[in-house]
């Protein structure tokens, strides 16, 4: 029987050879500048068979970093640095979005010249700071309604200089805790102006982004990431389930390319969502095209596909232990186990 993830499939403006995503993954390894390097072209364009790339989460501006290296798309450097990536991809067959990325409060004021990071709300993060040897998450700075109005319109740059850069589309990162998810989930919004306060302000910030972006491409170059369920950077509340159901019935009179679960094990159900699974709820909730993520392997992932619970999967750590992921699924062939040391390296 052919394998259900090797079919074709139309993705918004697009003609996919298959229906394997490669995840986007944080690798920190970008260089002088936030700046997208030579290794990094290469590190892509050897997963180019995958049906599309999915970059690392990239910041749209400079107050929206978290970790050390993650590259961004502001500066006319990392424009060009991501062309050669774009090129590379293109060179060897494939086709590639950029993930639009702000941390909001998942920061410290050591990569914000000693800045306090920013948010929806005052509310504490607590922790250690990720690929900081030190370093204590705090309490960030509540935005005010100007700002979060600016941030919009720096996602919509954001999504001009990826066009630029000659990327096939965008995904805008609304998951996983970072600044859009902060203002979609009640214990991070406690906000009482029109970016909170209600299902319908609580979302505000999100269908702004959306919209901004799609004005500044075609819905149909567009994606958004989402985690209904907190699980990473965030608590979940029994009323974040209506601030996502309003979210989803506007996305959906929008027309994008896809929405795509933000989670690490999409088995893991939510009780906030009705006892849900993250992918379940999106799909219960949203008719476009959904693609799946979170632990599958390419045999759980093809019998999802097969009974329909979404239309494509994003497959993460199996594609960096793997580059030739795709060649591994068509031959059936046992896939290299990942290892996290292997993210000391861009193979
Ligand atoms: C991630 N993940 C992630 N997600 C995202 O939206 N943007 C990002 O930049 C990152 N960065 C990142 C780095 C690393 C090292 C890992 C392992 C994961 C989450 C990722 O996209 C995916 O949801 C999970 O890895 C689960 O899928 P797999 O790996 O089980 O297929």
């Amino acid at each position: 029987m052919p394998n259900s993830l090797l079919s074709p499939a139309r993705l918004g403006s697009l003609e996919l050879p298959n229906r394997v995503v490669m995840a986007p993954m944080t690798r920190s390894m970008a260089g002088e500048g936030l700046v997208p390097t030579e290794a990094t072209a290469l590190y892509y364009a050897r997963r180019a068979a995958a049906g599309l790339i999915l970059t690392e989460a990239t910041i749209i501006r400079p107050d929206g970093q978290g970790y050390p290296d993650t590259p961004g798309i502001y500066t006319p450097e990392q424009v060009r640095g991501w062309q050669a990536v774009t090129k590379a991809v293109h060179d060897a067959g494939g086709r590639i979005f950029l993930q639009l990325w702000h941390v909001g409060r998942v920061s410290h004021p050591h990569f914000l010249n000693g800045d306090l990071p920013v948010a929806p709300s005052a509310v504490a993060l607590s922790g250690r700071v990720s690929r900081t040897d030190d370093l204590q998450y705090g309490t960030p700075r509540a935005l005010t309604s100007d700002e979060v109005s600016r941030l919009v319109e720096d996602f919509a740059t954001a999504t001009r200089n990826a066009r630029e850069a000659g990327f096939d589309g965008v995904e805008i990162h609304g998951a996983n805790g970072y600044l859009i998810d902060q203002f979609l989930h009640q214990q991070t919004n406690l906000r009482d102006d029109e970016w909170g306060g209600s299902p319908e302000n609580m979302a505000r910030f999100a269908v702004s982004v959306v919209d901004a972006v799609t004005a500044a491409w075609e819905p149909g170059r567009v994606g958004i990431r989402l985690s209904p369920g907190g699980y990473f950077n965030i608590e979940g509340d029994p009323k974040d389930a209506a601030v996502f159901e309003y979210l989803l019935a506007r996305l959906d009179e929008r027309d994008l390319a896809y929405v795509h679960t933000g989670i690490f094990d999409d088995s893991m159900t939510f009780e906030e969502l009705g006892g849900a699974t993250a992918t379940e709820f999106l799909r219960s909730h949203y008719k476009g095209t959904l693609i799946a993520c979170g632990s599958y392997t390419p045999e759980t992932a093809a019998a999802a596909l097969a009974n329909e619970k979404f239309d494509l999967v994003a497959i993460g750590r199996p594609f960096i232990a793997n580059p030739d992921l795709i060649d591994h699924i068509r031959s059936s062939a046992d896939l290299v186990p990942y290892d996290a040391a292997m993210l000391t390296t861009l193979e």
